[in-house]
């Protein structure tokens, strides 16, 4: 097993045991006691230049009648750009650090940020670990001194060969950007004889890219970056309208769910049989490791079909354990479970530490309803851990 294999399985063996310590917590009845979250995502802004087909913050731009989605509605929203105040990132990270709790901007667009560097710096300075998620298209500027802070992981999104990417995100050289970005923190990792950042690739499988994985690979591997990373092969995350009707008619004290993802995507165009031969011949051709590539969730042929059969419920019985392990801060300060989850604020950072408010009647008060309600119509096809890969188990 190289190097980099070995330390992506650490990673992922580390997470899962900070999760599994977390449900003692989701075992209370009475959520005495105090929690709190392995992880902290953040929307450090609402503004993203990209125009992603996938992505209510990208089509909200692209289509500006149509601003009424989801993720632009919560994780976007307002007219104005505006960032999280640094005074107050650094507040959350002295507030945070007696937990060792992870720091991962992971929603809009984190590079957009001048100061993202000194962020990184503080959240290691203060001995936290640093994750990010970009679009890559600014990183060739960032990754020099985000390597230089320390950066854990570094996840850039990139959704097919060069061309299909390019297409999907609205951009002509996004593809380059990202590459040459992904380029010089492999080469300053070297330079300073680091194992970290871990570097993974996000792939939005959808409409425009299910016919395109095998050629994917193929190119990264073909441009030397393959043995240097890992790829995560996100299916669609999605809502449709029917769901969100449901959704806001049982809890319309929640955020209101929007259909979501799909104003651009035709679910009805991924040919599943040719995805999944798709997925077979990587597995053919790359030998299986889930610390090199996964798929996530992990689904079987049949549960693929059904995941993109618009009214297929998948595995009501499985519940989210995602607001008792993870936090989201969004850009106005708020804080909610992630993204896509429709729980209502917690509170805001700006008036209170994190930790009296992820511990907060209104945060309990959603759990317990959660526990209740395993399962919302907005969960299906969320980030609920439907099946681990069979090579994750030990
Ligand atoms: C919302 S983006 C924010 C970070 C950054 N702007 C980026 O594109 O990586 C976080 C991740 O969600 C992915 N994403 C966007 N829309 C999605 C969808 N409908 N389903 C699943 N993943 C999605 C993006 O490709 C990216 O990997
Ligand atoms: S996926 Fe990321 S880059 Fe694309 S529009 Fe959404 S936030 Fe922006
Ligand atoms: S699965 Fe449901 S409860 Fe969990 S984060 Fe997603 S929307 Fe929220």
């Amino acid at each position: 097993m190289s190097k980099i294999v070995q330390r992506n399985k650490e990673e992922w063996n580390r997470i899962q045991k900070m999760s599994e310590q977390r449900l003692e917590y989701y075992f209370k009845d009475d959520y005495t006691g105090e929690s709190m979250p392995h992880t902290i995502n953040l929307s450090l802004n609402n503004y993203c230049f990209m125009k992603c087909r996938m992505c209510d913050i990208g089509q909200s731009r692209a289509n500006r009648k149509d601003k009424d989605m989801f993720f632009n509605n919560r994780a976007a929203g307002g007219g104005k750009a505006y960032t999280l105040p640094l005074e107050i990132v650094k507040k959350l990270i002295d507030d945070v650090a007696p937990y060792k709790t992870i720091i991962r901007p992971n929603f809009v667009e984190p590079l957009l940020r001048a100061d993202i560097d000194e962020i990184a710096g503080y959240v290691t300075s203060k001995g936290l670990d640093f994750y990010i998620i970009t679009n890559g298209y600014l990183l060739s500027k960032k990754a020099k001194t985000l390597v230089e802070a320390g950066m854990r992981v570094l996840r850039v999104s990139i959704d097919g060969t060069k061309d299909r990417h390019n297409e999907i995100r609205g951009l002509p050289d996004s593809f380059q950007r990202s590459i040459k970005g992904i380029e010089i923190v492999i080469e300053e990792k070297k330079r300073l004889g680091l194992e970290y950042p871990l570097i993974g690739i996000c792939f939005t499988i959808s409409d425009h890219n299910y016919d395109n994985l095998l050629d994917f690979y193929r190119e990264l591997d073909s441009l030397g970056i393959a043995k240097e990373i890992y790829i995560a092969f996100n299916f669609l995350r999605y809502s449709t309208m029917e769901e969100a009707q449901t959704q806001n008619a049982l809890f319309p004290q929640f955020f209101p769910l929007t259909q979501s993802s799909i104003s651009c995507i035709d679910v009805e165009d991924i040919d599943t049989e040719e995805l999944c031969r798709q997925i077979k011949a990587v597995r053919d051709e790359f030998a299986p490791d889930s610390y090199k590539y996964h798929f996530n969730p992990h689904l079987n042929d049949d549960e693929i079909k059904k995941w993109f059969d618009k009214k297929t419920y998948l595995h009501p019985e499985i519940p989210c354990f995602a607001p008792w392990t993870v936090a989201q801060v969004f850009y106005d300060g708020t804080v909610g479970v992630n993204g896509r989850c429709v729980s209502p604020s917690f509170g805001n950072i700006i008036d209170k530490p994190f930790h009296e408010i992820w511990n907060s009647e209104q945060a309990r008060d959603f759990r317990m309803k959660l526990r209740k309600t395993p399962i919302m119509p907005v969960c299906n096809r969320c980030c609920r851990t439907f099946k681990v890969d069979d090579e994750k188990k030990d």
